[in-house]
């Protein structure tokens, strides 16, 4: 299986206590999604190796074993990263040309990344990272707290792994018994040549709990029984007072006459909201904002839609799209689509929102012109599932 480059050596240092994640179990042995952060690890970049070692905690040997299989070595870490990378660095087996350092942190640095790693290798180089810009301007500050100088953030990178070496490259520098949070600094500190390749988002470094949720976003279709859709349908016949304002989606739309009702009869709004009661299983508009909570009389579309917001996401839930489909023959919702969009997606915290609208051939009452309707479904996801 794992024969394509029978060269190359795969080293996963997975021996840290994970300190900062603070679980009661090594940080390597975490689930993140349905398989531990280790499993993930090897998932994505054990193919690309002929023989795999894996730094495992003191007295967590058997469980990393029993959980790896055979085709993995496991080998008993040290009390520092570098110090792991170096134990694991003695069981390399004698024809191994290239290694692939990579940290059990990083679980889902894909196969494509580990493979212009190994590529760089190929055309002569011989310590190869991935990295990405970094978006802050980053200070170096004294012990206490006094910045002490702001490098230019152009030239500045956040390195990665799986981080790539010649072995005599990489085994030399281990030689060096200096510390380092990453090999390509021990490369740097023997004056070796390190060349940077593209990192990848999804490389992300799982370092606290939050970040579990971050490196979920990657994994979505496996989560997809956490998902929930919800319909919400709304009409209203127009006044038969000239004057009444029409409020549609939040706006209001000039020239235009309003609707019956005692709230300011904004269909699309009332729509979603009961699409989102729906999908989270919270009752509907009139259990929410009914006659019961006098607070709520009169309330505006927008004003339903952030309280809806506040709702569901107490309850745990976080939109992942709305899409609302307006019914009737005017207004002309084209022009004022974008209008509309903007308007939805503030009032529900910059969800993504989508507005489209129909009529109805001449049919019922927003086909003969009496009134307006709306449909709307909603897809939430339920957020502290995802940090479980
Ligand atoms: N690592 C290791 N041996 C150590 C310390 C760390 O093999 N003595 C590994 C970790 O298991 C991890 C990688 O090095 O895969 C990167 O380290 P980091 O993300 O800092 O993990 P921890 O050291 O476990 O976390 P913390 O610093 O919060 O304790
Ligand atoms: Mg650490």
């Amino acid at each position: 299986m794992r024969s394509l480059l029978p060269k190359v050596a795969l080293i996963i240092p997975a021996a840290g206590s994970g300190e900062r994640f603070g679980a009661p179990i090594p940080k390597a042995l975490v689930q993140l999604n349905g398989r531990t952060l280790i499993e993930h690890a090897i998932l994505n970049l054990g193919s690309l190796a002929a023989q795999i070692i894996v730094a495992a905690p003191a007295g967590f040997e058997d469980q990393f074993k029993n959980l790896l299989g055979d085709a993995v070595t496991v080998v008993t870490g040290g009390s520092t990263r570098t110090k792991s990378v170096k134990i694991a660095l003695e069981s390399i087996d004698p024809e191994v040309e290239y290694i692939l350092v990579h940290d059990a942190a990083r679980p889902l640095a894909s196969t494509e990344l580990g493979e212009q790693v190994i590529a760089a290798l190929l055309t002569g180089e011989v310590a190869v990272i991935p990295a990405l810009s970094v978006a802050d301007t980053i200070k170096e500050v004294d012990a206490s707290n006094y910045v002490v100088l702001t490098p230019n953030r152009e030239r500045l990178r956040a390195v990665q792994t799986p981080q790539g070496f010649a072995r005599e490259t990489l085994t030399k520098a281990h030689t060096q018994n200096i510390e380092a949070t990453d090999d390509g600094s021990l490369v740097e500190a023997m004056r070796g040549k390190v060349k940077l390749i593209t990192g990848e988002d999804r490389a992300l470094k799982i370092t606290n709990p939050e970040d579990l949720a971050s490196a979920l976003k990657y994994l979505v279709p496996a989560v997809a029984a956490d998902i929930r859709t919800g319909v919400g349908i709304d009409a209203h016949a127009f006044s038969s007072d000239p004057k009444r304002e029409l409020w549609l989606a939040g706006l209001r739309w000039e020239n235009e006459i309003g609707v019956d009702g005692h709230s300011d009869g904004d269909v699309a709004a009332h729509a979603i909201c009961d699409a989102l009661f729906a999908a989270a299983n919270l009752g509907d508009l009139g259990s929410n904002f009914g006659s019961a909570k006098p607070e709520y009389a009169g309330a505006s579309g927008a004003r339903l839609l952030s309280e809806t917001l506040k709702l569901i996401t107490s309850a745990g839930f976080a939109i992942q799209n709305i899409s609302v489909q307006i019914i009737g023959n005017r207004p002309k919702i084209g022009p004022h689509r974008l209008a509309a969009i903007a308007k939805i997606s503030q009032a529900l915290g910059g969800a993504k929102v989508s507005v489209s609208a129909t009529t109805t051939d001449g049919l019922g009452l927003t086909g003969e012109g009496k009134g307006i309707g709306a449909i709307a479904t909603a897809l939430i996801i339920r957020s502290e599932s995802l940090l479980k």
